[in-house]
């Protein structure tokens, strides 16, 4: 376990952001994260616990040190008639876990396919995507707690999921390293093909049935035609998250484009695309300098390549700025800002 000194994050964010961290290691076992939390320097420092790079936007370089979780491990633990409950360390790569449930027949994780980064950080905000939540599949997770150094165990009820929301976003921010988590993985596949392009993507690839295997690779399909490649351009996929507005609100919009792209959440409240509202001020396919407006999909920021993490957050600013005079409503970014 080696502590590395004054090297470039580049490589850790999918962004592509050329910050530093003063200082770098990695972990694969529990004791090896303990040591790293008890060791002088991370004692007097700041600590980034990091996955895959894929939420962040480092805005400067960290005065600290980066801990890059290698927590690795798939392990099916019991079964009942109607689930299989797989627990997997959070440094396992998500996508690869989504694909080793697909192969066993673990149904439920099928429409988070290809979502980027580790596993770790998916309860962090309740990935989700395409009609389901991580936490529809969510049994327990097991995290560190760094101040006390003791393993506590959340439940569903604890973590208090909600849109790109958990008690480890706000509340317990910067406080535990989630280290495993348990899913809760259906034997009879509930099939969900709510999102219309799912369907439309099934029809055009022919595919002869409803499985998890064919829904996952419809998703990965219509993910990869719409989503920028963080390998090609530098990207941490939506920047903002999707306001919740009041029924009122959307209708006054509403009046005046009728071409707004939005769905009622319960009675009295509609979520509005951020991705149109962004489009609508005018701002995709913006550029200047390499930073700039996804010109496929409004509410991804992009990095054509030296852009600073400053360059993004002042773009970031101005586009909340635009869209808060234009529709009188707040974007809040979805990136965690470093
Ligand atoms: P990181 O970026 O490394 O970390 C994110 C935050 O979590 C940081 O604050 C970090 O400190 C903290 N963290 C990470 N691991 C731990 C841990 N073990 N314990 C405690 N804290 C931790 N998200 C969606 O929800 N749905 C999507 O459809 C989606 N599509 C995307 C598409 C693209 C092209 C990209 C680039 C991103 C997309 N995302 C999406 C966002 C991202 O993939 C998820 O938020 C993912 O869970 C981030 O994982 P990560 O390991 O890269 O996290
Ligand atoms: N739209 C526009 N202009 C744009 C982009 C979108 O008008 O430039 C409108 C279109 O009407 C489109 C609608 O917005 O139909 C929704 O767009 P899309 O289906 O691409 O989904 P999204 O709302 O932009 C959300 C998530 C994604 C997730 C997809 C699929 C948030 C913040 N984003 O995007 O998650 O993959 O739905 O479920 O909720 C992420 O969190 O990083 C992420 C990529």
């Amino acid at each position: 376990m080696q502590i590395l000194e004054n090297i470039s994050l580049k490589p850790f964010n999918t962004f592509g952001i050329d910050a530093k961290a003063k200082y770098f290691s990695s972990f694969t076992t529990v004791d090896e994260l303990t040591e790293l939390l008890n060791s002088r320097l991370t004692t007097h420092d700041s600590r980034l616990i990091l996955g895959g790079g894929s939420n962040l936007l480092f805005t400067k370089d960290f005065d600290g040190i980066v801990l890059k979780n290698e927590l690795k491990g798939i392990e099916l633990i019991k079964e009942d008639d109607e689930f299989f409950y797989v627990k997997a360390a959070a440094g396992e790569v998500w996508h690869e876990f989504v694909l080793h449930c697909i192969k066993n027949n673990y149904a439920g994780v099928e429409n988070l396919s290809l979502i980027p980064g580790s596993l770790g950080a998916g309860p962090i905000q309740n990935i989700g995507a395409y009609g389901v939540e991580l936490k529809d599949v969510f049994e327990s997770l097991e995290a560190y707690h760094i101040g006390d150094k003791t393993i506590q165990t959340f439940s569903l009820n604890d973590c208090a999921f909600g849109y790109r929301e958990s008690v480890f976003k706000k509340k317990y921010k910067g406080q535990f390293v989630i280290l495993n988590v348990t899913y809760k993985l259906k034997k009879h596949p509930q099939l969900n093909t709510s999102y219309g392009a799912i369907n439309e993507e099934l029809e055009r690839m022919h595919a002869k049935e409803l499985s998890i295997q064919n829904i996952s690779q419809a998703i990965i399909n219509i993910r990869s035609s719409k989503l920028p490649d963080p390998k090609v351009v530098g990207n941490a996929g939506s920047f903002f998250k999707n306001p919740v507005v009041s029924k009122f609100r959307w209708h006054v919009i509403w009046e005046q484009y009728k071409n707004i792209s939005a769905h009622p959440v319960g009675d009295m409240h509609y979520k509005i695309a951020a991705g149109w509202l962004i489009e609508q001020c005018g701002w995709k396919g913006f550029r200047k300098k390499d930073a700039g407006c996804n010109p496929l999909q409004a509410l991804v920021l992009v990095n054509y390549g030296n852009a600073t993490g400053k360059e993004i957050y002042d773009l970031s600013e101005e586009i909340i700025i635009s869209v808060k005079n234009k529709f009188g409503i707040e974007l809040e970014r979805e990136v965690n800002i470093v």
